[in-house]
């Protein structure tokens, strides 16, 4: 186990980022499996500022699975 901040992770396997791999489905399914910590891709700004619908959609996080 370790901590970021008050986080703590359960064990040391974390998933790294990956464009076009790393949705809300993967990494589910990756804690699924038992991965202590996930990411999603890197995710542009200007994306965001602009309001792309696609990027926007990348955001999201499955509020259920946020700590489990
Ligand atoms: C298909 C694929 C997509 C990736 N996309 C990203 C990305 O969007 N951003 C990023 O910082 N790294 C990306 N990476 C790099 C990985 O996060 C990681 O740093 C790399 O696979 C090396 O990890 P390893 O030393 O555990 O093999 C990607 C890697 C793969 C294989």
């Amino acid at each position: 186990m370790f901590q970021i901040g008050d986080v703590e992770i359960k064990n040391r396997v974390v998933v790294a980022p990956m464009a076009g791999i790393s949705n809300s489905a993967f990494r589910l399914t990756v804690k699924e499996f038992g991965a202590g910590l996930v990411c999603c891709e890197m995710i542009s700004d200007k994306g965001i500022a602009y309001r792309n619908k696609k990027t926007i959609d990348m955001l999201y996080i499955d509020e259920k699975r946020k700590t489990t």
